[in-house]
């Protein structure tokens, strides 16, 4: 209870600090405000994708979960076997959160993207169908929930997914002995500090020019706070954008170092 207050008050301090479109003087994040946070076309992929959702939340039956990130402790063993529904409601990325991923990759076409974190798969499946031509490779270390996303993404015909079973730490090496750079990274896996900052340096080995690195739930814990204030001041970062529920980073070196704050559609 005390952290959703504290949550909401967060929200409604960020509100106060929202630059407005009238103040974007950047034409490159104009661009961004345009084309990927105030476009609101219902694209009919949104609702493929809303249909395993609600498919999903209806599942009552019981799966394993091990959880290797910061939500393990809510985790104890006696409570290892949760409903379907639950992880779906609990875990997945919100509807807006999904456009939001699949507008990012339709305007920026990233060639390969890294997700940590697959669940169920929402994410990725908002992410592999605004760019077909993508290749998507996403972690995660439960067994019974990769067997779900699995299914999902052969449900909706998607053959640009990689899905790799295991810790993070352990799968990151393999990933990068296939792809030399990275062109998107998604972090929605494993909410602490030394972790996320442990993901972002090894990922940034990996970046180019265009890179871009999306990360989850950055207001949602002091140390994705500090995690996000690491990040966005990074001497390799030029633009930051606190979008609250997400964080957005890029790494042109044509661009003068900025900050911004900017509203969620
Ligand atoms: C918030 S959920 C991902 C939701 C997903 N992106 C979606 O929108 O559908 C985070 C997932 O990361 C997984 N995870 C957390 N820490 C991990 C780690 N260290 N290694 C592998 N998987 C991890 C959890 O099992 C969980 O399923």
């Amino acid at each position: 209870m005390i952290h959703k207050l504290k949550y909401l008050f967060l929200f409604l301090a960020h509100f106060l600090h929202v630059r407005s479109k009238y103040r974007i003087h950047s034409p490159f994040v104009y661009n961004f405000y345009k084309y990927v946070l105030a476009d609101r076309t219902q694209y009919p992929d949104y609702e493929e994708i809303e249909k395993v959702r609600k498919d999903l939340l209806s599942r009552a039956r019981f799966i394993k979960r091990v959880d290797l990130g910061a939500r393990s402790l809510e985790f104890p063993y006696s409570q290892r076997f949760v409903r379907v529904r639950d992880i779906a409601r609990k875990s997945s990325v919100s509807p807006p959160k999904g456009r939001f991923l699949y507008k990012l990759v339709k305007h920026y076409k990233p060639r390969s993207i890294i997700e940590f974190g697959t669940a169920f798969g929402i994410s990725t499946m908002y992410m592999a169908m605004g760019y077909r031509n993508s290749h998507i490779y996403t972690m995660e270390g439960c067994t019974d929930t990769i067997n779900i996303s699995t299914h999902n993404f052969s449900r909706l015909g998607l053959g640009n997914i990689e899905e790799l079973c295991g810790n993070f730490d352990d799968l990151l090496p393999g990933i990068f002995s296939k792809t030399d750079t990275v062109d998107l990274v998604f972090f929605d896996g494993n909410h602490r500090k030394e972790a996320t900052l442990r993901y972002f340096d090894e990922c940034l080995k990996h970046v180019q020019n265009s890179t871009i690195f999306v990360l989850d739930d950055i207001h949602w814990s002091n140390g994705m706070k500090s995690a996000w204030e690491n990040i966005r001041q990074h001497p390799s970062v030029t633009i930051s954008i606190d979008l609250f529920i997400l964080g957005v980073v890029f790494f042109r070196k044509e661009l003068s170092k900025e900050d911004f704050i900017l509203r969620f559609h």
